[in-house]
């Protein structure tokens, strides 16, 4: 099919990967399957199903100092918060929050700009973003108080158009909210020069990223990219539904959120409404382990200990070489598709597969979407996924405001997995 590449220790790990998941063949009504909606929420590991299981069975709910159980639950909640934020290479802790959703966590910290952000500023949301990170800004800011909230465009390769988005941007703009990678096209934003580009603008401007569908796709490095806000998502990250929300902590200590009075206006439970998802937070704890097993792997036995967050950033930057060897071996035979029959929203060209996550958005035989994951499904047990994705920007400027066909991967995919779907679409438009 492609030419021989030269090995990725991926490939050698990918049984040992795949046996992590226990449903990564069967649905939960145990028919064989093959399941390429990650992007959708990913495949849950081992040690996390059982890990939530365990905590909501034993853990006391209540976090506290004197009974021991207490001090369990508070403990889990501190280890966690660390843990996340070497995840995302953040300072400490502290600037770690745990919500029900990413969607919830932003949210909240639109609501509690008030008072951060000018009377007189607009905003910028993008685009190629999830409804996510549109809708709070446009609810809170543009619906609540008036202020402009100006739209970046993307363009029809489906990336978001940087030059648009720096010419919406002026001295007055307070917040970019914006994507690190799309969940409808897979592009990628090359966030630490977007950022770098807009400040040179808008030097005052808050950047609040959704890192939700790039967050098991590739390293997040909030230092490195200079972002302020950014959220992430336990479900598409191996591990619990739950968001996490990072933030410089001198920008979380300016911010009102919703509080009870009761709740200490202190980082990082100012944040939190209610009590915590104990289950959920172990369960992440061990999503979260995982990749650093997987980076203990591929780093083989006699590689030195590093830190945690390198640790973190080496199984992440091997998860996005070897994805990308995917998209690559995926785009070499879509081009091979008859054109009037397949067409592929995003980047197609194979060379450029270091532009996008593994997340591929197409029209098959001029099928309705819900149709063609049908006939993927009943044909060829291929488990992928249908609809606007709640990117409904995208799907407007892609001219399929009905909805598309996405198939997503993650790294416990396979060469045979990709080749399984290009059969199944070359029979298909075929
Ligand atoms: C890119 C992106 N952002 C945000 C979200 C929302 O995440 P949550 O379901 O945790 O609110 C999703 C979920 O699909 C997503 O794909």
């Amino acid at each position: 099919m492609t030419a021989k590449a030269p090995i990725h220790p991926l490939d050698a790990l990918n049984p040992e990967v795949r046996r992590r998941f226990p449903t990564i063949d069967r649905d939960s009504g145990g028919r064989p399957r093959l399941y390429l909606n990650t992007g959708a929420g990913s495949l849950t590991v081992d040690t996390a199903a059982e890990a939530a299981r365990d905590a909501q069975g034993r853990l006391n709910p209540m976090p506290g100092v004197v009974v021991s159980g207490e001090s369990e639950t508070a403990a889990l909640h501190a280890r966690v918060r660390d843990l996340a934020a070497d995840f995302v290479n953040a300072r400490n802790g502290r600037e770690i929050s745990f919500h029900q959703s990413a969607t919830a966590a932003l949210f909240n910290l639109a609501f509690g700009l008030r008072g951060v952000l000018h009377p007189s500023a607009n905003l910028i949301v993008t685009d190629l973003d999830h409804m996510a990170n549109v809708s709070p800004w446009e609810t809170v800011w543009g619906e609540g108080h008036g202020l402009e909230v100006r739209r970046a465009r993307i363009t029809t390769e489906g990336k978001l158009d940087i030059a648009h988005l720096l010419s919406l941007a002026d001295a007055r703009t307070g917040l970019l909210a914006v994507t690190s990678a799309s969940n409808g096209t897979g592009s990628i934003v090359p966030l630490g020069e977007t950022v770098a580009a807009v400040r040179k603008k808008a030097p005052d401007c808050l950047v609040a990223v959704d890192a939700v569908h790039h967050a098991p796709h590739g390293s997040i490095d909030v230092q490195e990219t200079g972002v302020d806000l950014l959220v992430f998502s336990g479900y598409k990250t191996f591990g619990p539904m739950m968001g996490v929300l990072w933030g410089r902590a001198e920008i979380l200590e300016k911010l009102r959120p919703y509080r009870v009075e009761t709740n200490k206006d202190v980082l990082p439970g100012k944040f939190e409404m209610g009590m915590l998802n104990n289950a959920s937070i172990a369960s992440l704890e061990a999503a979260l382990e995982y990749l650093l097993w997987l980076a203990r792997l591929v780093a083989g036995p006699a590689a030195p200990e590093a830190g945690r967050a390198s640790r973190f950033r080496l199984a992440m930057t091997s998860i996005l070489e070897y994805e990308q060897r995917l998209a690559r071996r995926l785009l070499e035979g879509l081009g091979r598709l008859d054109p009037s029959r397949f067409r592929l929203f995003g980047i197609a060209d194979p060379a450029r597969a270091a532009e996008r996550v593994p997340t591929f958005a197409f029209d098959v035989a001029g099928l309705p979407a819900t149709e063609a994951k049908r006939r993927l499904w009943e044909g060829f047990g291929i488990q992928i996924a249908d609809g606007n994705h709640y990117s409904a920007a995208v799907v407007r400027h892609l001219g399929r405001p009905e909805g598309i066909c996405r198939a997503s991967f993650a790294h416990y995919d396979n060469a045979e997995a990709v080749d399984r779907l290009l059969e199944a679409l070359e029979r298909l438009a075929g």
